[in-house]
């Protein structure tokens, strides 16, 4: 497969080719997705949850996330990988710059950082320093005590407006991609259509310029229990390879998600 970079999926937006993105956090799965042609893999701070079985993702370190961003290089020299900041690793531009330079260093080709303008400065910094930024909107689960819980984000007019708005904020800033999270399907179009940066969406609708799951949903492992936004895969499929290859394949189709899979 093809090295992919930050020019392959602004290219893949431009000619409407669906972006596929799976988490990922050790070598093995990392070979696997990369083997089955997974386009993206995310070194989430889900791995708080997942992996730790922890409530939220807000116990994670830098260090944690440079740890498995290592393992998930080992597993693959070619895939693009990016590595999420955990919470209060961003929150001013020089922590900003000190905690993304140790991502990289562990392996990341980009870093992904939650939240809306007021990035700005630290997004600026980053890409001047040439540190490629995805940014994440929507429901970010670092901010889970101030929304009151993993709640549908942007359902009133204001917060539409003002997420679209965050959204041109992080591509003025530098921001080459976009994850945009448990929002209703109409506004991901609409983030979607307003930026020309690639927008990857999680619980967003069908509408973005690609899609990401949280690998432990796609095999209906998590904790507790599937969110409505995913699909067990290996259901239908009952092996890993066939289960991950059918995802690439139903989201390069436009066949997932689906309705049911969306929020209004
Ligand atoms: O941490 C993570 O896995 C994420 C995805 C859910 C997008 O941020």
């Amino acid at each position: 497969m093809a090295k992919i970079t930050v020019s392959t999926l602004a290219k893949m937006k431009r000619e409407n080719n669906k972006i596929t993105s799976l988490t990922a956090y050790d070598a093995s799965f990392a070979k696997l997705f990369h083997d089955c042609g997974v386009d993206v893999l995310l070194v989430g701070d889900s791995l708080g949850m997942v992996l730790q079985g922890n409530d939220d993702t807000l116990a994670v370190t830098t260090d944690e996330v440079a740890y498995h961003t290592k393992c998930v290089r080992a597993g693959s020299k070619d895939v693009f990988v990016i590595a999420d900041m955990p919470f209060m690793s961003y929150s001013n531009v020089q922590t900003s710059c000190e905690n993304a330079a140790k991502l990289m260093r562990a392996g990341a080709n980009m870093v992904k950082l939650e939240g809306g303008d007021w990035l700005y400065d630290s997004i600026k910094a980053l890409t001047q320093q040439g540190i490629p930024v995805c940014g994440h909107l929507g429901l970010t689960p670092q901010s889970v005590h101030v929304f009151g819980g993993f709640k549908i984000q942007g359902r009133d007019d204001d917060k539409a407006n003002k997420m679209v708005e965050d959204a041109k904020a992080l591509e003025a800033a530098g921001a080459q991609l976009l994850v945009i999270e448990c929002i209703p399907s109409a506004l991901a179009k609409r983030i979607t259509e307003a930026v020309s940066i690639p927008v990857i969406g999680i619980g967003a609708g069908k509408d973005t310029d690609g899609q990401i799951l949280v690998m432990h949903d796609l095999v209906g492992i998590s904790a507790g229990y599937i969110p409505k936004f995913s699909k067990n895969f290996l259901l239908e499929t009952g092996n890993m390879h066939d289960a991950v290859k059918k995802y690439c394949d139903d989201v390069k189709a436009g066949l997932f998600p689906t309705n049911e899979h969306e929020f209004n």
